[in-house]
């Protein structure tokens, strides 16, 4: 065993006295009330922590900051290689911004509970925009800018937000992309219809507003009165985060106040060994998990600087604006999904583009959203020096679950493991029965109840879905839906997905999803949406298609109008770029289609064929169509 006597005294004690663990992480926290009970379970048998506690996120994020010395310190950094603009906000002018923008939302009738969403690209106000909601005790759910309408419009119809937050248009590399016709026609496919949305126009591309629903941000910002922090109790939601699940309706993760607050600001020293003032550079959209942490809520309740970048790592101006951004804002720690470096790595293999930048400030880089491939782990360790951290978390849990502590102890790294399971997070792998499995079995990654704070207490409006999704498979855990093993030493590794949830360039999406789409065409009869191993997206989804008796359509034609379906209804993100027909399906004899069997054929895995498959030769079809399509890692080259 790679021992570690720190971490192992911390991560046993939080298992063995959670309550004692997690009352003195909650210390860190400015309190209205202190919690009457740390951890309780309601009588739908959910947990909650610091029930009985009173806090505002906001007040923790901001004005606590601003009245213990830290007014002038810059809270947020905003850097648009685009546009050449960077912005500095110190904590005071945040104050100042958040409380203005709640007192405008506060005029448009939201007050505690009220749902706002916003639709928005990586600017500061969108930051803004989720601590005004917090500032309120209103619940925001920010949906990622690259998602179409349809995805927008299920969003909207399951939190029913009173408020609409917006922008004129999002900029992605040399493109202008205009958000207010995308809203409009979420608008018209949504049956409910929030009381005003509040446009922030963009000089790229201004908007006409229609005044009966849309009002000017900035208007109506400059005419509110500022809103004081209102005080919520710590099991009232924060926010909804919608992520996929396995079918087309997303799943709303809810996150409460209380918990969130402790874990971020314990996770700022545990996990990434930060210290307050210092600077965070978390490279990923506001509208994952990973932005809200630790663009946002972890780095602000910490202390820290945090840096947003409207763009992306590459082609903006070039693959060096990551250094660069190092180099400017004298980032400590780094943090983005490893699709992101092996793009970087794609354009500039050997790094000589770093060379030209002072990457000294540099502590760390973190990587999640998806298994770090050994050779982007070494190529990174290699060029920056410092140790670069693979760490494994969820939307649902919002914070890592399995990490390299580098705050308490770091630990060797092993290449292609996270690590080990992070303090709170009682990690098992069970087998198909249930049992615990041994060292370097293989089953599901599942985490025995309660989990720490900061996790999801449940899905919004929704705990049967809660309870059908996560518990019900293993009674007494939490069921991840990935694949794993822990090895000799203690290590996590992560095999991948064990349900339909696909991981495209660290966006996550539903293969479900896509399926529903694809057989709603007029002539597909059924298909098989799989996704295959991509050597820079990480995976991407491939279609597998039979059409109904007498189509005479083309594939090719087919094939144009399904990836047409895809982007237009999920969005471009999906990266759907191939949709094979098929006479059949392969299936077993009770009629199940082996998604797994033609996903190991397109990324060239040796396996068995499966006993039960009831037409062994469609396998030998599929592969010839695969190799004559350059469909696959096997047959790309
Ligand atoms: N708004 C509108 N469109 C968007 C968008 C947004 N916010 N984000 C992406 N898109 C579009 C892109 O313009 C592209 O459209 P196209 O097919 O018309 O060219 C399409 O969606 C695919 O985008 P993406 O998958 O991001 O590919 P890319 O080539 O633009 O960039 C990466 C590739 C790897 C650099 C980029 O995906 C990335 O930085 N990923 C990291 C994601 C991340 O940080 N995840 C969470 C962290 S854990
Ligand atoms: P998301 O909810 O978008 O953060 O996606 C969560 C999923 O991404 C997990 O269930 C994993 O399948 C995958 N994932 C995240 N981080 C890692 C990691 N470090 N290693 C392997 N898979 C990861």
């Amino acid at each position: 065993m790679i021992a570690s006597p720190v971490l192992t005294d911390q991560y046993q004690r939080s298992l063995s006295d959670p309550e004692g663990f997690w009352a003195e992480q909650a210390g860190a926290i400015p309190w209205i009330r202190k919690p009457g009970r740390i951890r309780s379970t309601d009588r739908d048998g959910l947990h909650h922590w610091f029930t009985g506690g009173k806090l505002n996120t906001c007040y923790a994020a901001i004005d606590h900051h601003v009245g213990h010395g830290r007014g002038e310190q810059i809270a947020l950094i905003y850097d648009s290689p685009m546009t050449g603009v960077v912005r500095r906000i110190s904590y005071r002018e945040l104050q100042q911004e958040v409380a203005r923008l709640a007192g405008a939302l506060r005029a448009q009738g939201v007050g505690a509970g009220d749902r706002v969403i916003i639709y928005m690209p990586m600017l500061c106000e969108t930051a803004f925009a989720m601590l005004a909601c917090a500032r309120l005790g209103a619940v925001h759910s920010v949906v990622f800018g690259g998602f179409a309408p349809r995805e927008l419009a299920i969003r909207i119809d399951d939190a029913e937000p009173k408020v609409v937050l917006t922008a004129s248009c999002g900029l992605e590399f040399d493109r202008v992309i205009p958000y207010k016709p995308l809203l409009d026609e979420a608008l018209q496919l949504a049956t409910h219809q929030p009381t005003r949305c509040l446009l922030l126009q963009r000089p790229q591309c201004p908007a006409e507003l229609d005044t009966t629903l849309y009002s000017d941000w900035q208007t109506v910002v400059d005419e509110a009165e500022p809103a004081d922090c209102v005080t919520v109790a710590a099991t009232d939601p924060l926010y909804i985060l919608y992520t996929s699940g396995t079918t087309g309706k997303p799943k709303g993760i809810v996150r409460d106040n209380g918990g969130h607050a402790v874990a971020l600001a314990y996770s700022m020293k545990a996990v990434y060994n930060l210290e307050p003032g210092q600077v965070m550079f978390t490279a990923s959209d506001f509208g994952w998990a990973v932005g809200h942490s630790y663009s946002v809520y972890g780095p602000l309740i910490y202390g820290c600087t945090s840096v947003i970048l409207e763009g992306k790592p590459v082609r903006t101006p070039d693959a060096g604006t990551f250094w660069r951004i190092v180099q400017d804002h004298k980032v400590n720690v780094l943090f983005t999904a490893p699709t992101a470096f092996r793009a970087i790595r794609k354009e500039d293999p050997e790094a000589a583009l770093s060379k030209q930048y002072d990457l000294s400030s540099l502590q760390a880089v973190f990587v999640a959203g998806e298994r770090c491939d050994p050779a982007t782990l070494a190529w990174l360790q290699r060029i920056t020096g410092v140790p670069v951290v693979d760490h494994w978390w969820q939307t649902e849990s919002g914070w890592p679950m399995v990490a390299n502590q580098l705050g308490i102890e770091p630990l060797p790294v092993k290449p292609g493991s996270p690590t080990k399971p992070v303090c709170g997070y009682d990690l098992q792998i069970l087998g198909e029965d249930g049992t615990q499995l041994g060292p370097n079995e293989e089953g599901y990654v599942c985490l025995r109840l309660p989990l720490p704070p900061g996790c999801l207490p449940t899905l919004w409006r929704d705990t049967p879905r809660f309870r059908n999704a996560y518990l019900t498979r293993f009674p007494g855990y939490y069921l991840s839906g990935d694949g794993g093993y822990i090895d000799d030493d203690g290590y996590v590794f992560i095999t991948g997905r064990v349900d339909d949830v696909i991981n495209v360039a660290g966006h996550r999406l539903s293969t479900g999803d896509m399926e529903e789409l694809v057989s709603s065409h007029p002539a597909v009869a059924e298909c098989a949406v799989v996704g295959v191993a991509c050597p820079l997206r990480g995976q991407r989804p491939v279609g597998f298609v039979v059409l109904k008796d007498g189509q005479t359509i083309t594939g090719e034609a087919i094939e144009g109008e399904l990836i047409t379906l895809i982007r237009d209804n999920i969005g471009a993100v999906a990266w759907f770029r191939n949709a094979l027909l098929v006479k059949r399906l392969p299936k077993t004899r009770s009629g199940k289609i082996l998604r797994k069997t033609i996903r190991q054929l397109a990324d060239g895995e040796s396996f068995e064929v499966p006993p039960t498959i009831d037409d062994p030769l469609i396998l030998n079809e599929i592969r010839a169509l695969l190799a004559a399509r350059k469909v696959g890692i096997a047959f790309e080259r």
